[in-house]
């Protein structure tokens, strides 16, 4: 079956107004809506309104989902807002004021596990008066753009992923004993390709720290110019929510960022579940390969992550500022 989608930008991105994924898709929907993500990356479903359960629901439909547990909310269900249990509106005392701004960086979702995500569906519950849009920039036509010089070079080139590096490119540079094993970098593939379409895609986010077999400068600076040049305004489009708004995107082919918005004076709710990937892209790093992650804990030693519960235990090997990402 065909779907009626109108495109949002010219790369990517559709609008679909009659679906309701409230109710279970016909297995030829569930196919078209599949194809449709491959074609268009991002896809807004309006007025689908929906309590927690069928949003579950309507995401199973598209494989496991990443477990998750929100207090008062279903397995699955990720809260993504500006207030805490009490509704009060976060301040800047609060650990989740700070790991909010995360979501602020360009990224994908659950880069840092070792087989990647497919489809997350983010639903509208609470939209502030002051915008606070989810902005998409698509990597198929990014990686299309670039010259050849840098397909070949990105080609077979596996990448290093990890909370603490998102963490770390928001200024906080000291990371328990804990923190740093329970964020071991998770390797990728940085180019991948649809079954489908045929298209490759540049597999990019500030969970990015190191690029195997080169030094952490020269990975920096690397990732940087690429992810300056994937997410160019040509590339991207900015979704304005409106009530009732369930935007479905592929982490496969997209990465994405949520736009400021008066965080302390205005509420701010969206509800989140992603589906689990099948593979990992890459073999993983060897168990027990030393992280580099002291090349930016140099950057601040003061600045300690918010939401540490376990003691500080001070990083002191600064031997691996320069060192390669082990192959
Ligand atoms: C997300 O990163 O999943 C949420 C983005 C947003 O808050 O707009």
């Amino acid at each position: 079956m065909s779907l009626n989608i109108t495109p949002v930008h010219p790369h990517f991105g559709g609008e679909i107004i009659d679906i309701d994924l409230r109710k279970p898709l016909e297995a030829d929907e569930l196919e078209a809506v599949c194809r449709a993500m491959d074609r268009y990356g991002v896809l807004v479903f309006r007025n689908q309104a929906m309590t927690d359960e069928e949003h579950v629901a309507a995401s199973r439909q598209f494989g496991d989902l990443i477990e998750t547990k929100t207090a008062g909310h279903p397995e699955g269900i990720t809260v993504i807002s500006n207030v805490d249990e009490h509704g009060q509106i976060l301040t800047r005392d609060a650990p989740r004021y700070w790991q909010n701004l995360g979501a602020r960086l360009w990224h994908t979702d659950g880069t840092f596990r070792t087989t990647s995500p497919t489809y997350s569906l983010l639903a509208a519950h609470v939209l502030p008066p002051s915008r606070g849009q989810t902005e998409f920039a698509f990597m198929p036509a990014a990686y299309d753009a670039l010259d050849a010089t840098t397909k070949a070079l990105v080609e077979d080139m596996v990448v290093e992923h990890s909370l603490l590096y998102l963490w770390m490119r928001l200024g906080f540079g000291h990371f328990t004993a804990q923190q740093q094993r329970d964020h071991s970098p998770a390797r990728h593939r940085l180019v991948l390709q649809n079954t489908f379409t045929e298209r490759r895609s540049l597999y990019l986010s500030m969970h990015i720290g190191s690029i195997v077999g080169w030094t952490l400068p020269e990975s920096r600076c690397f990732i940087d110019d690429l992810l300056a040049h994937a997410t160019q305004t040509e590339f991207c489009y900015t979704h304005d929510w409106r009530p009732g708004d369930l935007v479905m995107w592929d982490n496969r082919q997209t990465m994405h960022r949520g736009r400021p918005y008066a965080n302390a004076q205005d509420v701010r709710i969206l509800h989140r579940t992603t589906i689990k990937g099948s593979a990992p892209t890459a073999a993983q790093r060897p168990a027990g390969a030393p992280v580099p992650w002291q090349v930016s804990g140099v950057l601040s030693r003061t600045n300690s992550f918010p939401g540490i519960d376990s003691p500080r235990e001070e990083m002191t090997d600064h031997s691996a500022r320069f060192c390669i990402a082990s192959t």
